[in-house]
């Protein structure tokens, strides 16, 4: 089929490049000149794993191209968009300005029978307004909503393998030609087994809403008995194990640290509360505060547990903060529990040095008053106490020894709850877990 994709975000470079893999002929739109370049060089513009081999690849074929105008989606018969929906500034509720700009350039493009294709993470109702647009101008496209639930660091697995396809459509033969060219889009997967769930419109935007929140619940219960084990001296990773062994529980998602960050979990469960009080169901939502609340708190705490791992005062002390991204193999540094941790040390008279694999750069604009070393062993060393906050493998992997030759003072903050605490006791450390004794 011949497709676009308008907005090459994470979302959207990773979707071109995978609905080309899979046989379409795709043009990837973004008003970002710069990112389109470095796209059709077949350069990822952030660090996503396999992007950079599958770009290649599919470029390699001539199924590929990208462009920054809007006019180079005529012809393509699914117009899929990808743009982003940021928290507003000072406000819960997101920021559709760039959806509807992308919508409304993207209407000279469409010609009779198009599907244009909703994903982005939007506020319920969007997918309505939009579908009540494109009738006005174009009464022979349609409109549906396609959720994407890929996560940073899998993002080329989750698009080409998802477990699910969930399709919002409207009602009629409008909703059965979208579905069709869906199903073509998607044949694939599809023909592999993938599970594709029909709904309309509200529900489908209601899933992405839904599976987020849900996550950050699992993610702030979890810290939750972790506060909990502080006060009473258990183990947070233990009762996680047993809890995990209910299958109706599972063990996913509840590793207890310093809190869930990125693009998406904080400000989509936000996004939904401000939604829920415009439709008059705020009463609904009221526990994802908590949620909310419980997650900033962890930030808190990991500061003050520092405080006390360092003597009890934290002016002058080098701390070195390993992990600078929302998580590991992700240059993403967006909302991340480990930067705003370091920037607080700092503001609170710490000497903070930050590392980490991939997001220095990205941590360098955001907190351009931090200290940033990529070299592990020399941003360790003379340091008064290491943070482990983002669980990169290279982390995981540093030694009690290794670690001591370098560290002035032989304190250990393990926010991800990643090491052995025996090992690093043994070997001398003061070692502090998360919600562990
Ligand atoms: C998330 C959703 O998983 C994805 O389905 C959706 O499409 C976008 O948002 P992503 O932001 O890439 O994806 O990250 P995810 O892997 O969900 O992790 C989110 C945060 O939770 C990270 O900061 C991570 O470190 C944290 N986390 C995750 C925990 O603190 N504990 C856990 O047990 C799991």
């Amino acid at each position: 089929m011949r497709i676009s994709v308008i907005g090459c975000g994470y979302l959207g470079a990773v979707h071109a490049a995978c609905m080309a893999k899979l046989g379409h002929e795709v043009v990837g739109i973004d008003v970002d000149e710069r990112k389109i370049e470095e796209l059709q060089a077949g350069r990822a513009p952030f660090f996503e794993p396999g992007l950079p081999e599958l770009l290649e690849e599919v470029l390699l074929t001539g199924r590929l191209k990208f462009s920054s105008s809007m006019a180079d989606a005529k012809g393509a018969q699914v117009h899929f968009l990808c743009v982003g929906t940021p928290q507003r500034k000072g406000e819960y509720a997101a920021d559709m300005r760039y959806v509807d700009a992308a919508f409304h350039t993207l209407l000279d493009s469409i010609e009779p029978g198009n599907v244009v294709v909703g994903k982005s993470t939007v506020p319920v109702g969007t997918a309505a307004r939009l579908a009540d647009e494109l009738a006005d101008r174009h009464p022979a496209a349609v409109l549906a909503w396609n959720p994407e639930f890929l996560r940073e660091g899998f993002a080329v697995k989750d698009t080409l393998t998802p477990d699910r396809f969930v399709y919002g459509l409207p009602s009629g033969q409008a909703g059965v030609a979208a579905a069709t060219a869906l199903d073509e889009v998607y044949s694939v997967p599809l023909s592999a087994g993938t599970p594709r769930l029909v709904a309309d419109y509200s529900t489908a935007e209601l899933v992405k809403a839904a599976a987020n929140s849900f996550l950050a619940t699992k993610i702030s219960f979890i810290n939750a008995m972790a506060e909990v084990c502080e006060v009473t001296g258990a183990d947070v990773t233990v009762l996680a194990d047993a809890i995990g062994m209910d299958d109706r529980i599972g063990r996913k998602f509840l590793n207890a640290g310093v809190g869930f960050g990125g693009g998406c979990l904080p400000k989509d469960i936000r996004a939904f509360m401000a939604r829920a009080g415009e439709l008059g169901a705020d009463q609904a939502l009221t526990f994802l505060r908590e949620v909310d609340d419980i997650n900033v708190r962890r930030r808190l705490r990991v500061v003050e547990l520092t405080r006390v791992l360092v003597g009890g005062s934290l002016l002058g002390k080098r701390i070195t903060v390993l992990g600078a991204a929302f998580k590991p193999n992700s240059d993403d540094v967006r909302d991340s529990p480990a930067l705003s941790i370091a920037a607080q040390l700092q503001l609170q008279g710490a000497d903070v040095t930050v590392t980490d694999p991939e997001a220095i750069a990205g941590a360098q604009r955001r907190f351009p008053e931090l200290m940033y070393e990529a070299d592990l062993t020399t941003a360790m060393t003379k340091a008064d106490a290491l943070l482990l906050l983002t669980e990169w493998d290279e982390y995981r992997a540093i030694t009690p020894e290794s670690a001591a030759a370098a560290v002035s003072s032989k304190n250990i903050l393990d926010g991800r709850n990643v090491l052995d605490p025996a090992a690093w006791r043994t070997a001398g450390w003061n070692y502090k877990g998360i919600g562990r004794p």
